[in-house]
């Protein structure tokens, strides 16, 4: 039996698709456990490039069920989109993808609300994704929510949407946007329901007869560690629960049953939306990252902000998930640096002497603190058609290794490229 746990390490997009689509060649479960469409993840497999923001990342293997679990929160239309579009590559997902009815439904509201606070707090904003992240868990949270299985009934869906266009359509009035009709909202979100209604179902009996049968179960998280609503740099983080320990409540597993915990980390740093980013590159090199990484964001198409490895965060990472390995993504981006610099803690701002640690303040706090770095040598060679650790430049040997020795976990995979066989295992 195995059950593994795929995670950013960082701020989000650190590869976790590629990582999850090998993994998934042998899982018999794939399952979301966390956030909506706010999530991008790119995988390239035999049936194309596909950039999965909804289905968890199994459907290239006909074996395996694909389950979007209760923590998930759903947007009908994105959800659809993307049934459709791995349908058009010849997969029919009707008889293996579960959704949950327990998941939380995205209503049209809930990205106008949240663009309504991001634009009275102007440069104090997040920089959302804008796809309602922090609304429909607000409502969730504040017993306000519409779930799927609300939806199965038009009459408990209306009564419940009633209510909330009321005090949504408000405070819309208040300034001045339009308020949504309802007949018009239960119609559109009715439609789409009709649409995908045969496969919600309660994941629960499936996950626990999984579990007993010894079955393989991967769990694939959506954002990163320092995205976490609680454990991230609040208020630049996330809606929901992106640590190991949001398994629990956003699947249905108990903690005694996951024996992998796998932190994705890429090899150096990136970030989209504002808060601190300690490490961040604002210069030529940043720029080297952000084009050898091809570094825009997946749902936005924003740029990411790049910059080195810090090591501070992910050991922090790595111990509040009990991460049990490390895959380390996008080696190959660092292929042209002569130097490369590691950050490996902080310190107050014209206080050298002093030492501190991610964990001791918060996003507000940390915009007071400086990286301290080490420099180890670059290999100026590519990497990308490396297959063994062994043929690794000795310095990228050596870096992987220092991370490891940073960190304190082993790095038991590192990518250097985005295709599935672009990957060193170490075993
Ligand atoms: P996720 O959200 O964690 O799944 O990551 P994203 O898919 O948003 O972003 C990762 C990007 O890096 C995608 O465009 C991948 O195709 C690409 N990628 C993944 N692994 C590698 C790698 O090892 N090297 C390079 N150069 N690109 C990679
Ligand atoms: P994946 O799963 C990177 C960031 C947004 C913003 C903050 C809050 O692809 O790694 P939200 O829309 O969630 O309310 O935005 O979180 N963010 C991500 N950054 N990768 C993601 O997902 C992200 N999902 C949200 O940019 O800073
Ligand atoms: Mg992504």
């Amino acid at each position: 039996m195995s059950v593994s746990m795929v995670l950013g390490a960082q701020w989000g997009d650190e590869a976790k698709g590629k990582v999850v689509d090998l993994l998934s060649q042998e899982a018999d479960i794939v399952a979301r456990f966390n956030g909506g469409d706010n999530a991008g993840h790119t995988v390239i497999n035999q049936y194309g490039t596909f950039k999965l923001r909804l289905t968890p990342n199994g459907f290239s293997n006909p074996t395996t069920t694909c389950l979007i679990g209760p923590g998930v929160v759903v947007n009908l239309a994105t959800l659809i989109s993307e049934i459709q579009t791995i349908a058009a590559a010849g997969i029919d997902l009707s008889d293996r993808l579960w959704i949950s009815p327990r998941c939380h439904v995205v209503m049209p509201y809930h990205p106008m609300v949240e663009s309504v606070y991001e634009m009275a707090k102007g440069n104090a904003s997040t920089g959302t994704t804008g796809r309602g992240m922090g609304p429909v868990y607000a409502d969730k949270v504040s017993y306000n929510g519409i779930r799927l299985v609300d939806m199965a009934d038009e009459n408990v869906f209306g009564e419940k949407l009633i209510v909330q266009l009321q005090v949504k359509n408000a405070l819309f009035k208040a300034v001045d946007l339009a308020p949504l009709d309802l007949r018009t909202v239960m119609a559109e979100k009715l439609a789409e329901y009709s649409q995908i209604k045969g496969m919600v179902r309660e994941s629960f009996g499936l996950v626990q007869k999984a579990l007993k049968d010894n079955a393989s179960i991967l769990l694939e998280g959506a954002q990163g560690s320092l995205l976490d609503n609680t454990w991230g740099t609040y208020p630049f983080c996330t809606a929901s629960t992106t640590v190991s320990g949001g398994v629990t409540a956003g699947l249905g597993i108990a903690p005694k049953w996951i024996n992998r915990v796998i932190g994705v980390a890429k090899a150096y740093t990136t970030r989209v939306g504002r808060g601190p980013m300690p490490t961040e590159l604002n210069d030529a090199t940043g720029n080297v990252l952000q084009n050898e990484g091809k570094e825009f964001g997946t749902v936005t198409g924003r740029p990411r902000r790049c910059g080195w490895f810090d090591a501070d965060l992910v050991s922090f990472t790595a111990r509040l998930n009990g991460f049990t390995e490390i895959a380390l993504t996008k080696l190959d981006v660092l292929d042209s640096l002569p130097k490369i610099k590691i950050g490996v803690g902080y310190h107050p701002r014209g206080h050298e002497a002093v030492q501190s640690h991610y964990w001791e303040g918060d996003a507000h706090w940390l915009e007071g603190y400086e990286p301290e770095y080490v420099e180890v040598e670059g290999w100026m060679q590519s990497t990308k058609d490396v297959r063994q650790f062994k043929d690794l430049p000795l310095q990228a040997q050596a870096y992987v290794h220092r991370v490891e020795e940073l960190v304190e976990v082993p790095v038991r995979l590192v990518s250097v490229g985005p295709e599935r066989n672009a990957t060193v295992i170490i075993s």
